[in-house]
């Protein structure tokens, strides 16, 4: 027997009792020819005491070790002397005399503290993740992971989901994304492909007969990689026979409540139910499909105004099909150069050509552009924007996607600027009747929103004109956050070739690529729908945490690599050669 407790679990009862202990030497100190170690464990710490008079020989031992060395002890239970107790320790009322050390392991020096929160590169924290994973920061996030999951399967367990394990060796699944392939070594000049989720298999699932599917599947994406991605990251993925929108949003809000409640008690929501927003009016009013609606600043429209005005700028922008779009600044007159310049920048990786500025003064509007526009122009702009004297306004002329997206961006920026965020509180929503296709600016080809999956609301606008065709498409919104998303999907044979030919797939082609999915609809599909919940996301933002690294245990680097085991690597030549492949290297 290595222990006869774990590190969190001796208290006041256990005095004088002898035991077992084993773990790692978190931290060290000598005092008056004492040792002092406090050992660790994944449950937490005891403090173990040398005596260098009675058991020297354990004391001898314990000299040598060293910071991580994993040791096993045998002592005895005692109340540590009065002032001396650690109240923020489950252990702290006691300590164990060491009369008998055995050392399991020594250590390295690590390359960096495990016992402190300190700065420390990611390239170091990744490289030796496993050391990281010791921190408590990094062990309770990964524990957290643990009982999320499991929470979330007993929720779907008590609402008769059935897990089903889908493979991960597949046919491509046209998500939008760039997918990882794997090449065959049995079919020369053949491939498998990551899923970049189970979205097919859930549907031919649904077909099966299965009727509620849930899963926590793996992802795959090849994708240039930011904070809140990964190239493979996990899903909470599920799908419904025989529902419609309302059905899938209900059972996932509920869900989303329990979590919050469990996991997150500190906070309060601030809507329930959770509202629902069409796609148009989230861009409209918050310049965002995913809004944080813990801040209430709203966008509006001001083109009405504009288009007359005397600022060619505006004028052109309205009379080219665009839009002028202004946000209020509370207490926004005392802006500076400076922070007006700083939120142009934001604008304009948004695409935006540029942003103007004016200040509500108790003497007047103050901006360079106050010349180009009548008084009664201004006050009608201010009478929309809401704004009061002290305030400021800033406007963005464009494309109505650009204007809105670029000023939602500064919204953004403004919200965490001011202040204005409640973080007492966790804002969901549901945003729906996204369109179904998006167009390329430059190419002028259509792709799916969503996926290609997704039903149309109506079969004969969608017919008529796919582009103006919105989806039975939703996502689910937390602070700003997009956690989940899904669709009803289509289940006839003939309308999904219809998505196929406008996203324009010939038929061979379709044929090709999803002829299992055409056909399946011919046996008798179910009408169904889902949704797949990022759970790194979801995790990510119930610990604090600032990216989804942070949550997952083994992640890659913002280069897509695994540092610790340095993947991807190459690999020798006639396991290449077997695969029937050949290296061509960029030079
Ligand atoms: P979608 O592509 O919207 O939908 O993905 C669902 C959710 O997965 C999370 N997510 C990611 N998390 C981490 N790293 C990534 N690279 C990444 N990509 C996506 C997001 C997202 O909301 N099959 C559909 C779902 C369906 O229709 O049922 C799908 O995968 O939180
Ligand atoms: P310019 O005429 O390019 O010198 O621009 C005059 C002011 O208008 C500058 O403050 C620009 O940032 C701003 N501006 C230019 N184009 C736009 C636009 N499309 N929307 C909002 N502001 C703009």
């Amino acid at each position: 027997m290595y222990r006869s407790h774990n590190l969190n679990e001796l208290s006041k009862e256990h005095d004088g009792g002898e035991v077992t202990l084993a773990g790692w030497v978190h931290r060290r100190r000598d005092h008056g020819g004492m040792i002092f170690i406090d050992l660790r464990d994944r449950y937490g710490l005891t403090q173990i005491v040398s005596d260098p008079v009675n058991f020297k020989k354990a004391h001898d031992v314990l000299e040598t070790v060293r910071s991580e060395f994993v040791i096993q002890i045998k002592g005895k239970v005692r109340l540590r002397p009065s002032g001396q107790e650690n109240p923020h320790l489950k252990s702290g009322a006691i300590e164990v005399l060491v009369n008998d050390v055995v050392i399991l392991n020594k250590a390295m020096t690590p390359p960096f503290e495990i016992d402190q929160e300190k700065e420390i590169s990611e390239e170091m924290r990744l490289t030796y993740r496993y050391l990281d994973l010791r921190r408590e920061r990094m062990k309770n996030n990964i524990l957290l992971r643990h009982r999320v999951v499991k929470f979330i399967r007993d929720f779907f367990e008590k609402n008769d989901f059935v897990e089903v394990e889908t493979p991960i060796l597949i046919k491509g699944t046209p998500e939008g994304s760039r997918e990882y392939l794997v090449p065959s070594r049995l079919y020369t000049g053949n491939f498998y492909v990551l899923p970049q989720s189970p979205q097919q298999l859930k549907q031919l699932l649904m077909i099966a007969g299965f009727d509620r599917y849930f899963q926590i599947a793996r992802c795959f994406r090849d994708e240039d990689q930011r904070g809140d991605r990964q190239p493979e990251f996990t899903q909470l993925d599920l799908e419904m026979s025989f529902v419609d929108e309302e059905d899938v949003r209900k059972i996932n809000e509920e869900l989303m409540i329990d979590l919050l409640k469990k996991f997150r008690p500190d906070k309060k929501l601030k809507f329930s139910p959770f509202p629902v927003m069409s796609y148009k009016d989230a861009m409209e009013k918050y310049g965002s499909d995913k809004p944080d609606l813990r801040f209430d600043l709203l966008i509006v429209d001001v083109s009405e105004v504009a288009k007359n005005c005397g600022f060619g700028v505006f004028a052109d922008a309205v009379m080219n099909g665009g839009v002028v779009k202004a946000l209020r600044v509370p207490g926004g007159a005392k802006f500076t150069r400076k922070d007006v310049d700083e939120l142009a920048e934001i604008a304009k990786i948004y695409k935006a050509k540029g942003l103007v500025y004016v200040a509500i003064e108790s003497e007047g509007f103050k901006s360079s552009i106050v010349k180009f526009f009548r008084t009664d122009e201004l006050e009608k702009i201010q009478k929309i924007t809401g704004a009061e004297i002290g305030d400021g306004i800033l406007f963005t002329a464009d494309r109505f996607q650009v204007a809105c997206e670029s000023l939602g961006q500064v919204r953004l920026k403004i919200g965490k600027k001011l202040n204005l965020i409640d973080e007492s509180v966790y804002a969901c929503l549901w945003v729906n009747e996204f369109p179904m296709f998006e167009k390329d600016t430059e190419t002028g080809m259509l792709s799916a929103m969503h996926h290609p999956f997704t039903a149309p609301r109506d079969v004969e606008v969608f017919v008529n004109d796919p582009l103006s065709a919105i989806s039975k498409g939703y996502d689910l919104v937390l602070d700003g956050n997009e956690i989940g998303g899904g669709s009803i999907r289509i289940h006839d044979s003939e309308v999904q070739s219809k998505v196929f030919e406008a996203l324009k797939i010939a038929p061979e082609d379709a044929e090709r690529r999803f002829g299992h999915m055409l056909r399946a609809f011919k046996y008798g599909a179910p009408p169904h729908g889902g949704i797949a919940w990022g759970i790194d996301r979801l995790i990510m933002l119930f610990a604090n945490e600032p990216n989804i690294r942070e949550v997952i245990a083994f992640p890659k680097d913002q280069k897509a690599k695994d540092l610790m085991l340095s993947a991807p690597s190459e690999m020798p030549e006639d396991q290449i050669a077997e695969l029937h492949i050949k290296v061509i290297t960029k030079d």
